[in-house]
């Protein structure tokens, strides 16, 4: 052990010494032993994946701005790989601003997010080799002027369906203010549907070109029926984080007798409203607060899907510490089927202009829909058989991939692993086809980038490295008139996006982050059968200050084997 640290700090201080960027902001250091154990979320004996022992995996508490390095060692007996569900940096400082290219007010709406990101950290199979059994590897990353509520998850194979996920939660630097009272406590709820079948055999099940069954159940923190309680005190308001770490469905979660009052949504504070229950689509994350004004007892807290003909639910206990006894009634049920409902909800949600976010401007001073678009891209989701085979495909392509990682095959200048321009800008509606495919991009457009869903299943949609605002939203197709509906005010930004059945979503995005990154289905059949593709934000500027170079510790494969990453 003492070693390994030993390594570590030299690692650091040759990093340090190299850059001479990481500034004052402290270091979290974790290591993460990854395993395989027996766990029993559902009753029945199964393959769990563990960190240092742990199901669901430990959460990281960490402040904006800090450097978070994480030591993973793969115990496992095949390829492994970590990837966040938030924007990490090396370093970089508010470049963009300084640049000429930059007009006033695009500056202005990039600062509301300049979380600067290294594809190099996102732990995807596009942008790093996987972990070997047996060996590790070390992400290094900052929590660069991010702040909110996320979770880490296994990115490859479908390793998901095993565990290995964890919340993160990053809190506001001091004198920074957040625009609630500090709560009595801070929960965190990772919500999910849940296959009672060892992920092998579900990833069978989907090689072998048919798609999933239905769940089998949801968990809570990695457990079902009552299996968690959440103590409060009686008068007092607490935060529940909650994020859908599930494979295939969308969520509504609801404590009976008691108001959610949504403050945060993936990094982006929210006008607070108060919601009876909300709906939480694959992928995303939220928090809300909570107040236990009501007699002291028990009461439920419920999770269950939404638009299945089948209502798969579990719940959870929040008691109250003098709590005189147990639950009174049925669980509380919520909506079902319908779309409306959602729609209007996820309408409802909104940027709160006024509070500050990660720094201390409002975040109502970055006029994102001031600025015009550069670029309209149009995705549309499919299902295709390719070969027989059940695959997903948006603009009719369903991703493969290559031997090479993308970014690492980028990098080296390796040609024939990839060519830009192999998915369209728009839907062809043609017939599926199988290609690793990556759509080029330039660094500071400023994209629309529109959702349409042909099909009559929900999607949701996530962009690494970025967070976007959701300006629209709505059933039927989408066409330039739709701009007129949109939200050009306060539409709150996020990085996972849900698309109703037979309905539209459509978000802008800068493109202020230079890398190789994952656009993909959340759904996790989906993504693992092709419904995602990369995004190739490209500056011709070969600049440390726009994109962090590769890590020393880069692992290399595939036609990269072998050779150097930089000298020291
Ligand atoms: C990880 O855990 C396994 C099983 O407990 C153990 O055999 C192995 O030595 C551990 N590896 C590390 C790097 O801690």
């Amino acid at each position: 052990m003492g070693r390994a640290i030993s390594f570590i700090t030299l690692f650091f201080f040759l990093h340090v010494a190299a850059y001479g960027v990481l500034g004052d902001s402290p270091y979290r250091f974790f290591t993460w032993n990854i395993t395989y154990g027996d766990i029993w979320p559902m009753g029945v004996k199964q393959q769990g994946i563990l960190i240092n022992g742990q199901f669901p995996g430990p959460q990281i508490e960490a402040v904006t701005n800090d450097n978070v390095i994480v030591n993973v060692f793969n115990s496992l007996p095949e390829p492994f790989l970590i990837s966040w569900s938030l924007l990490l940096s090396l370093a970089s400082f508010f470049s963009l601003c300084h640049a000429l290219l930059c007009s006033a007010l695009l500056c202005s709406a990039l600062n509301g997010i300049q979380q600067r990101k290294s594809s190099w950290q996102d732990g995807v199979y596009g942008t790093n080799c996987p972990i070997p059994p047996g060996r590790n590897f070390t992400y290094v990353m900052q929590f660069k002027d991010q702040i909110g509520s996320y979770f880490y998850f296994p990115s490859l194979a479908f390793h998901k369906a095993a565990g290995g996920f964890g919340g993160i939660r990053v809190l506001s630097r001091p004198l920074i203010p957040v625009p609630f009272p500090p709560p009595a406590g801070d929960f965190t709820l990772l919500i999910g549907d849940w296959f009672k079948a060892n992920h092998s055999t579900l990833k069978y099940v989907l090689d072998s070109g048919r798609d999933l069954p239905f769940p089998d159940g949801v968990l809570i923190n990695g457990r079902g029926w009552n299996g968690n309680t959440f103590t409060v005190q009686q008068g007092r308001t607490y935060r529940f984080r909650i994020s859908n770490v599930g494979l295939t469905e969308s969520l509504n979660i609801r404590i009976q007798g008691h108001a959610m009052k949504l403050v945060e949504v993936e990094g982006s504070h929210t006008l607070q409203n108060t919601y009876s229950s909300l709906d939480l689509h694959l992928g995303q994350s939220c928090s809300v607060l909570v107040t236990a004004d009501q007699p002291a007892m028990d009461y439920y807290i419920v999770v269950s899907t939404r638009f299945t003909s089948k209502v798969l639910s579990t719940t959870a206990i929040l008691r109250y510490s003098n709590s005189g006894g147990t639950t009174a009634g049925p669980p509380p049920g919520g909506p079902t089927i319908q779309i409306d409902w959602s729609l209007n909800q996820a309408r409802s949600i909104r940027w709160n202009l006024t509070a500050s976010g990660p720094r201390p401007n409002p975040q109502g001073s970055y006029h994102y829909g001031l600025v015009n678009t550069t670029r309209t891209i149009r995705l549309a989701n499919s299902a295709p058989f390719i070969n027989g085979k059940q695959r997903y495909a948006v603009n009719s392509v369903s991703f493969i991939p290559a031997d090479t990682p993308l970014k690492v095959a980028d990098f080296y200048k390796i040609p024939g692993v990839f060519s830009l321009g192999s998915i369209s800008d728009n839907p062809t509606f043609g017939g599926g086809y199988l290609q690793t495919s990556v759509m080029a991009a330039n660094f500071r457009d400023y994209v629309e980038i529109v959702f349409e869903n042909y099909e009559n299943t929900m999607q949701s949609w996530h962009i690494d490295g970025y967070s976007f605002w959701i300006v629209g939203m709505d059933g039927g197709q989408w066409s330039a008139a739709s701009r007129k509906s949109y939200n050009l005010r306060d539409a709150v930004a996020r990085c996972t996006v849900q698309v109703y059945p037979k309905s539209w979503s459509a978000i802008y995005m800068p493109l202020d982050n230079v890398g190789m990154w994952n656009v993909r289905s959340e759904n996790w059949a989906r993504q693992y059968l092709g419904q995602q593709f990369y995004l190739r934000v490209y500056s011709p500027v070969n600049s440390w200050r726009d994109e962090n170079p590769i890590p020393r510790n880069a692992l290399l494969c595939g036609r990269a084997s072998g050779r150097r990453t930089r000298p020291l």
